[in-house]
């Protein structure tokens, strides 16, 4: 078992190349069942601060979930959620032959996670401000991104997750979150079973225009 001293905390993760971590941060859904030290979860959360928000505002609260039968309250919502969620995809997929068979392994490891998401040494939520009354987890997102590349760099699984949602009060709630702080994602973590690579992407030539988008017909 890893323990705090095998770590130079500060040094940890400081020597990977951004744009090679960027590529390479794929959603790591199987992790290990070792745990991870606070300092390290707070390591990946001090990369989110240092995310852009609105008017430097800086609306992130972080919930860092570690206690096993507090995973379980969230876990037994989570996977109940997911599976309603996912059900008629996995339908779609039986009943056509031609359903993309990379989507049916993406949905696959995300069934895989919700069915394991109690073993994750940490379940950690983004939760933040609203404004004006509503909830704004757009807020939220390069803080989030930024904790999954700071997870990819000192060697964490991590994976961006948000079906915690349709559970939101209930669970907000139970993590002492009010309705001026919901929370917008859940990020399981935990130290990596398989390697971290890079994802399946479409080239950026097929997304990438200049000046306007220009259809096939166009000269
Ligand atoms: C807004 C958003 C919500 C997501 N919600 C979930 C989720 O609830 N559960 C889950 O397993 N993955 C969720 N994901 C992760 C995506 O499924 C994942 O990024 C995608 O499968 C690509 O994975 P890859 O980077 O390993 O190719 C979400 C991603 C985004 C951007």
């Amino acid at each position: 078992m890893k323990s705090p001293n095998d770590f130079d905390i500060e040094t940890i993760g400081e020597d990977l190349p951004l744009l090679e971590g960027i590529r390479t941060a794929r959603a790591i859904r199987r992790l290990s069942t070792e745990p991870v030290p606070k300092e390290l979860i707070r390591k990946v959360c001090e990369a989110g601060t240092f995310s852009p928000s609105g008017g430097n505002r800086q609306p992130w609260i972080f919930v860092a979930v570690t206690e096993p039968e507090r995973k379980a309250f969230i876990a037994e919502r989570y996977v109940t959620s997911f599976r309603r969620y996912i059900e008629p995809a996995f339908k779609a997929a039986e009943e056509d032959p031609d359903f993309p068979k990379a989507k049916v392994r993406n949905m696959k490891a995300a069934l895989h996670l919700a069915e394991h998401i109690h073993e994750a040494p940490v379940l950690l939520f983004v939760a933040g401000w609203t404004r004006r009354g509503e909830k704004q987890s757009e807020a939220l997102f390069p803080c989030i991104q930024n904790i999954l590349l700071a997870c990819r760099a000192v060697g964490l699984g991590a994976s961006l997750t948000t079906i915690h949602q349709l559970d939101g009060e209930d669970i907000d709630r139970y993590l002492g979150l009010n309705e001026k702080t919901p929370s917008s994602a859940l990020i399981p973590i935990g130290w990596p079973i398989g390697k971290f690579g890079k994802p399946p992407r479409e080239s950026v030539d097929t997304k990438l225009h200049f000046e306007r988008v220009r259809s096939g017909d166009d000269a």
